[in-house]
């Protein structure tokens, strides 16, 4: 049976393909369109998953849209009605994108690919993330939690699933919270007030919020209030983002929180100004942390379970799971590797296989490689044609040339097989360099990433030593395993891994067991040979507002427009002129280690 999964219209487009249960390509519209965070229906992405398995629209048995248009179209109808006469700006620009595209997605969906109406089937937002998190969790029984700004009407929802021994599954939902009260939105209204994109950039309030002190938590609980059923609701007083689409916040909200932020100033943590952006990120960190931890231990308490599947984009807050795994009484957390929109298209291409057709359970690959592969001989051609410097060799003696290289303090562009699905670099679309000195950071900051200087760097180390290095609970190595928690780097190891190492001494940590990806981890066990530490920094491969390359072509080009020294497709390495000539010493560090 084949049945595609299609999330779009909002962020983030995607489409994956499951046959016979089991997902065989996934893929989000931006890394083929080239148009980062893509929201348009994604063409480009269907077409690569029926290509990957050579089969025609017709051939498909089902196709599951991510979410009910009309629901949506409910909640932002009563939501405009509810709010009018505050809302008549807004009102027209919020029926044109519901009627225009989103209510007739069945038609769209129809004629696009020319398969009946009949076949086109729809999923709620909040299955689509449940399915997305419990299906692909190598757990036969756990909670479920989902959290995001909002889909139809529901922007956070508890329940469990079960993979039955008669092959059945079950997802039950318990209970929901629905819109406007939403953890989702109240971090993407600071996410708008600190100047930056909402439904984009919610990471660098993350990143931010290590360099602040959580001085405004009580500014902030004022937002926000537990409700006697265990729930939450917003103080709407405080934002307009249920009545306007312009803004996320109100003039009360300005009154208590001072000035918004300049998008086009940088933040200056040596001024007042700056620092209190600092605070207003860490106070809100701090005020989703508890919710989702008080949220996550009455589910435990409710449901005695031990594991417990984490979905929707806030789950992409790894300082908040890391927290949830300590303190809410679950022994493992799961989060998928595209937890947030785009994940939603496989999560409703499985709720409908299992839940809708009641096809039978199947365990499923427990890795992020769902996308296109890399052509290692179209990067060799594209190379040779500009002069560069190309070699062709073999794994071993590939992996101890790039280990050399990173030795060497080269930064290395790194594509391998599949391409990632999800937000996060896994190993096979990433930037890869030494982990150890601040001045590496800077260096990828000011050179590649061009990026906010506050933003940490995520490290990538095996399974067998990653306790050495980093401080990971129990259940820990799970959450790190597709880069969903942070972690505190080992005090005895920071002044050796200041690139990796975050302002508060934690690390977004990818912990990486050899069958997911054997040769990023033969190449870190390469690099320890060689300077003693086996981490290496793994930063996604994109330059700043593009996003993560997918073709070699990509990549090449990407190397060409900047300063990576070495590039790796496959089995082919390409050398930059310029690096070929400024060789440093190789072992440098492992002295200074010894
Ligand atoms: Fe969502």
């Amino acid at each position: 049976m084949n049945i595609l999964g299609i999330s779009a219209h909002y962020h983030d487009s995607a489409a994956a393909l499951v046959v016979d249960g089991v997902p065989v390509c996934a893929v989000q519209e931006e890394r083929l369109s080239r148009h980062k965070g893509d929201p348009a229906f994604p063409l480009l992405a269907i077409e690569s998953c029926l290509q990957h398995v050579g089969i025609e629209p017709n051939e498909l048995d089902a196709v599951v849209f991510y979410e009910r248009p009309m629901l949506k179209f409910d909640r932002i109808l009563t939501c405009a009605l509810r709010a009018f006469p505050q809302s008549w700006r807004a009102f027209p620009k919020a029926m044109k994108n519901s009627l225009g595209e989103k209510v007739w997605i069945r038609g769209i969906i129809s004629s696009h690919l020319g398969v009946p109406g009949r076949k086109v089937l729809f999923t709620e937002h909040h299955q689509s993330h449940a399915a997305a998190a419990f299906l692909t969790a190598p757990t036969c029984r756990a909670a479920i939690m989902t959290a995001d700004a909002v889909g139809e009407w529901a922007t956070l929802s508890v329940g469990d699933g079960e993979r039955l021994a008669n092959g059945r599954t079950t997802i039950r939902r318990f209970r929901e919270i629905r819109f406007p009260h939403s953890l989702g939105m109240l971090y993407s209204t600071f996410t708008a007030y600190l100047g930056f994109r909402v439904n984009a950039d919610e990471y660098k309030v993350m990143g931010l919020a290590a360099y602040g002190q959580p001085t405004l938590v009580e500014q902030v609980r004022k937002l926000i209030r537990r409700t006697p059923d265990g729930a939450f609701a917003l103080d709407l007083n405080y934002f307009e983002f249920h009545t306007t689409a312009e803004h996320c916040y109100s003039s009360r909200f300005i009154e208590l929180f001072g000035p918004s932020r300049n998008p086009y100033e940088p933040i200056d943590l040596d001024t007042a100004e700056g620092r209190r952006f600092a605070d207003c990120a860490a106070s809100v960190q701090r005020v989703l942390e508890d919710t989702l931890v008080q949220l996550a231990r009455a589910l435990h308490e409710e449901t005695g379970l031990p594991d417990l599947c984490l979905g929707g984009g806030v789950a992409l807050n790894g300082v908040a799971n890391a927290r949830i795994l300590a303190e809410s009484g679950f022994e493992r957390v799961f989060v998928p590797p595209a937890p947030g929109d785009a994940g939603c298209a496989i999560g409703a291409a499985l709720y409908c296989d299992r839940i809708c057709f009641g096809n039978p359970d199947r365990d499923l690959p427990d890795h992020p490689f769902w996308g296109p592969s890399v052509d290692g001989s179209e990067l060799a051609r594209l190379a040779r044609e500009d002069g560069h410097f190309v070699e062709d060799c073999y794994d071993d003696a590939l992996i101890d040339q790039i280990a050399d290289d990173l030795a060497a303090d080269r930064i290395v562009g790194w594509m391998e097989g599949a391409l990632e699905f999800g937000p996060r670099a896994l190993g096979h679309r990433s930037i890869l360099a030494a982990p150890h000195t601040t001045e590496m950071r800077d260096r990828l900051n000011r050179e590649i990433k061009y990026r906010e200087p506050f933003r940490p760097f995520a490290p990538v180390v095996p399974l067998e030593v990653a306790a050495r290095y980093f401080d990971i609970p129990p259940g820990g190595t799970r959450l790190a395993r597709f880069m969903s928690g942070v972690f505190p780097v080992r005090r005895e190891w920071r002044s050796r891994l200041q690139a990796i190492t975050h302002v508060d001494g934690t690390a977004r940590v990818q912990v990486l067991e050899p069958a997911m990806a054997p040769r990023l981890h033969a190449l870190l066990e390469a690099y320890g040979q060689r300077t003693g530490i086996p981490v290496l920094l793994n930063t996604s491969f994109n330059l700043a507002g593009e996003p993560i390359v997918n073709r070699a072509v990509e990549g090449y080009s990407t190397f060409l427009r900047c300063r990576i020294d070495v590039l790796v497709a496959g089995e082919t390495r390409v050398m930059k002129r310029t690096s070929a000539m400024t060789k440093t010493p190789v072992n440098t560090l492992k002295k200074e280690v010894a």
